[in-house]
C-alpha cells in the first residue's frame, strides 16, 4: 500500500465548504491501493487576524513534505478594511505558487454534456489554459513614491526570463502534442508590451520548430476575448503570462457553464514540490457560510491531482461521475454544497 501524503488548505469564505465536498469524493475515488493521510493548515484571514501569521516558514517547509495540496480559497471581501487586499493572496496564496515552483498553471475549460453556456451557439468547447504561474507582473517587483501626495508613482514591473518563458512554452507545446487537435495560440500583448512580448514570441516560434505538427497562432488578448466569446471552439492549447491567463480563465469559466465548474492545477512539473489543486474561484464572501457554493470545481481540481500523481483511473471515475451528475442537473432546482459533493461521491463510489 502506497501513502498519499495530502496537505489541506481551506481557507477562507467558501473554501472551506467546496473542499470539505472535494475531499469526500477523493475518500470515495481513491484507490483501495492508497492510504490516504491529510495534514489541515488553518491558514486563511481567520489566522492572520488572530496572529497576524500568514505563512509561516516552518509551515511552508512542513507543506513541502507532502505529495500534494489541495486548497479552497484565501482572501477576504474585497474593500474590508481589517483585511488590506494582498496580504494573503501575495503571502500565502502566491507564496506557495512562487516557492513551490508551480510554473504550469493549468486552467481546462470545457463544455460538459447538459451544461448551459450563456452563448447561444458555442460549438464543441474544450480547450486548455495553460497560464505560466511564476513570472510577469505577479512577482512583486514593483513599488511606490511619495504614498498619498498627488506626485505619487506606483509600479508594477513584469518579470519575464527565458528560463521561465521557456519553460512552460515548453510545457504547453507537449500538451498541445498530446490533443487531437494539435493546435496551441500564444495570448499575449505584443505590440504594446514589447520586451516581454518578444521574448515570448520567439520562444513559442523556437520550441514550435521541435513540434511540427503542432499548428501555432497568435492572439493579441484584447481580441482573444472578442474570439472566447464568439467563437471558443477553435482554441485547443492558450499559453500566456500570468496576468492575461487570471483574465482569460475567468471569462473561460463564464462561458463553459460558470465560475463553480472551473478547476486549476498549479503544477511543478519537475517534481521537486508538491503541486497544488484548487478551483479558479476565490472565497466568494457574497455566498459565504449559506452552504449554497457549487463545489464540482474543487472537485474537478480533486480530478487533476490525482491525474497527476499517476492515478488516472480514479481521475477519470471522478470526472465521469461529475459529468453524470451535471447531466442529471435540472434548471431552476437548486441543492446545498454537501448534496452536490454527496451526489458525485455516491456515483464514484457505485
Ligand atoms: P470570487 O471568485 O470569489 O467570486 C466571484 C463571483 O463568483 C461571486 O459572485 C461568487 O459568489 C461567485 N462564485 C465563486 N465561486 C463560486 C462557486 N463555487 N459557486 C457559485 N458561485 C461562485 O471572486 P472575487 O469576489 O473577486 O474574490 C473574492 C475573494 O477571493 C478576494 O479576496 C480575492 O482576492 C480572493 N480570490 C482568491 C482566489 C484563490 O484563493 N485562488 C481566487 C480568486 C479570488
Ligand atoms: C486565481 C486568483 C489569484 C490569481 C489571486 C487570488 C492571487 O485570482 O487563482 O485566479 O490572480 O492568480
Ligand atoms: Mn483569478
Amino acid at each position: 500500500k502506497t501513502t498519499l501524503q495530502l496537505a489541506v488548505v481551506p481557507g477562507d469564505g467558501i473554501g472551506p465548504e467546496v473542499t470539505a465536498e472535494a475531499l469526500k469524493v477523493l475518500q470515495a475515488a481513491a484507490p483501495a491501493t492508497v492510504k490516504l493521510e491529510q495534514t489541515r493548515y488553518d491558514l486563511g484571514a481567520e489566522r492572520y487576524l488572530a496572529t497576524g501569521e500568514v505563512l509561516p516558514d516552518s509551515v511552508l517547509e512542513e507543506i513541502r513534505g507532502h505529495d500534494a495540496i489541495l486548497l479552497g480559497a484565501v482572501g477576504g471581501r474585497p474593500g474590508d478594511p481589517a483585511l488590506p487586499p494582498g496580504i494573503l493572496e501575495r503571502g500565502l496564496l502566491l507564496r506557495l505558487r512562487f516557492e513551490l515552483d508551480h510554473y504550469v498553471n493549468l486552467r481546462p475549460s470545457r463544455i460538459f454534456p447538459g451544461v448551459t453556456s450563456p452563448l447561444a451557439d458555442p460549438g464543441e468547447v474544450d480547450f486548455v489554459v495553460v497560464r505560466e504561474g511564476t513570472e510577469g507582473p505577479y512577482t512583486g517587483n514593483g513599488g511606490a513614491l511619495r504614498v498619498g501626495t498627488p506626485a505619487e508613482v506606483a509600479t508594477e514591473v513584469s518579470v519575464n526570463t527565458a528560463f521561465g518563458v521557456e519553460r512552460v512554452v515548453r510545457d504547453a507545446f507537449a500538451r498541445a502534442q498530446r490533443r487531437p487537435r494539435r493546435r496551441l495560440t500564444l495570448v499575449h500583448k505584443t505590440n504594446v508590451l514589447v520586451h516581454a512580448g518578444a521574448v515570448w514570441w520567439r520562444l513559442v516560434q523556437q520550441v514550435a520548430s521541435e513540434y511540427p505538427d503542432v499548428t501555432v497562432d497568435y492572439m493579441h488578448v484584447d481580441a482573444a476575448m472578442i474570439f472566447l466569446a464568439t467563437d471558443p471552439a477553435r482554441f485547443d492549447v492558450i499559453v500566456t503570462d500570468n496576468l492575461f491567463g487570471d483574465i482569460v480563465t475567468d471569462l473561460a469559466a463564464a462561458i463553459t457553464g460558470g465560475i463553480g465548474l472551473a478547476a486549476s492545477g498549479n503544477v511543478n512539473p519537475d517534481r521537486t514540490a508538491p503541486s497544488m489543486f484548487e478551483p479558479v474561484h476565490g472565497s466568494a464572501p457574497d455566498i459565504a457560510g449559506q452552504q449554497v457554493a457549487d463545489p464540482t470545481a474543487a472537485i474537478l481540481s480533486v480530478a487533476l491531482m490525482l491525474d497527476h500523481l499517476g492515478h488516472a483511473g480514479p481521475a477519470a471515475d471522478v470526472e465521469a461521475a461529475v459529468l453524470a451528475d451535471l447531466a442529471a442537473r435540472t434548471a431552476g432546482a437548486r441543492r446545498s454544497t454537501p448534496e452536490v459533493g454527496d451526489a458525485i461521491a455516491a456515483r464514484v463510489a457505485g
